[in-house]
């Protein structure tokens, strides 16, 4: 039997209506605009409304990648939702998802913990169900990192954002085919970036929440800004190595959108010009999971992208994770 083609069928992404500027971050924690845009790039982000809730902002976004795919619900065979700020602890987001969509009784999954790598990661696994089974996947990467983090914690509060991004994932005539990916764990490390508290080692006690250990997202900023430049940048290259493309033929490389200055240093490594660096960090600071779709959604609707392009992504996040994958349009 004659496999269909598969790849990237639609994209879809949705952010927040309101947007926090760096100036109101600065009347509430000491920081400055200054501080935030020279160190980040950052310059906003959007907050999710407080009725707003993750399957709220996934449900969005799934609904315009099936549009861009021109599918409708009952095309979904499966399932797979990347997010660190999950609908409820039990059961997984996938499973709201799935009915909030009105979806068949699919096989529907989160990738949890996946950090910032998650949907880049997840593509890798949706593509391969998708063409082992014929399967059409939808792959969703959501976040409302600003439910998780300390408010009044300024080393962390200001680099993070809400959004959701979305990519359907099947047969058929593809937007974009999905040529080589590559994802790597170094579990090891893992205490650099994380959050401990609420789990089966650190229980949530009154005490932990009165110390808001909750939301107490541990990150050695330049430790995590190291790696992530050399996990993204060798995760870039040997993308390209294995799909036998050279860095000069890339149209576009769509990095995890974290910090301007880490995404500087992506592309000094891989030797690109301005041109070729897709930046949307200005707007949205970091939204983990849902960075690399929203980039990728943005710079096909800026006409960043035509038809032929070869598109690298590349992401980098807690675990530490890292995944990259190259596209031709
Ligand atoms: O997606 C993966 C998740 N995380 C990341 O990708 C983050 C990666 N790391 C980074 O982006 C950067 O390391 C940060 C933006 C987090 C920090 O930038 P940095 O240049 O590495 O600054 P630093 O942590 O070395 O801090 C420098 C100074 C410190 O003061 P002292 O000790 O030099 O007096 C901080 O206390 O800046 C201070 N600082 C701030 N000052 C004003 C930290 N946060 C702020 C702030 N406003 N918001």
């Amino acid at each position: 039997m004659k496999r269909a083609r598969t790849g990237i069928l639609g994209l879809g992404a949705y952010v927040p209506e309101r947007v926090m500027r760096n100036s109101e971050w600065a009347a509430w924690v000491d920081t400055t605009d200054e501080w935030i845009h020279s160190r980040t790039g950052i310059s906003t982000r959007r907050i999710a409304d407080p009725a707003q809730s993750t399957v709220d902002l996934a449900e969005a976004a799934a609904r315009r990648a099936l549009e861009d795919a021109g599918l409708g619900v009952d095309a979904i065979d499966e399932i797979i939702v990347a997010t660190d700020t999950p609908e409820v602890f039990l059961p997984d987001t996938a499973s709201y998802l799935q009915t909030r969509l009105g979806a068949r009784e699919v096989p529907a999954f989160d990738m949890a913990g996946s950090g910032c790598a998650g949907f880049v990661f997840g593509l890798d696994i949706a593509r391969s169900r998708a063409a082992v089974g014929n399967r059409c996947v939808l792959l969703v990467g959501v976040e409302l990192l600003t439910r998780i983090m300390d408010w009044s914690d300024r080393a962390t509060c200001v680099l993070f954002g809400d959004a959701a991004g979305a990519a359907v994932i099947g047969p058929g005539e593809p937007l974009a085919e999905v040529l080589a990916c590559t994802a790597g764990t170094d579990g090891s490390r893992s205490a650099i970036l994380c959050l401990e508290t609420g789990g089966t080692r650190r229980p949530v006690t009154e005490e932990a929440v009165s110390r808001r250990e909750h939301q107490n997202i541990v990150m050695n900023g330049r430790e995590v800004f190291k790696e992530a430049v050399n996990r993204m940048s060798a995760a870039s290259r040997q993308v390209l190595e294995d799909a036998g493309v050279a860095v000069g033929e890339l149209a576009l490389v769509v990095p995890h959108q974290a910090n301007l200055r880490i995404i500087k240093a992506v592309q000094k490594n891989l030797g690109v010009g301005d041109e070729t660096m897709f930046v949307n960090v200005q707007h949205y600071g970091n939204t983990g999971s849902a960075s690399v779709p929203l980039a990728l959604w943005e710079a096909r609707a800026q006409g960043r992208i035509r038809s032929g392009d070869l598109v690298l992504l590349t992401a980098f996040g807690a675990g530490f994770h890292w995944a990259a994958a190259l596209l031709r349009f």
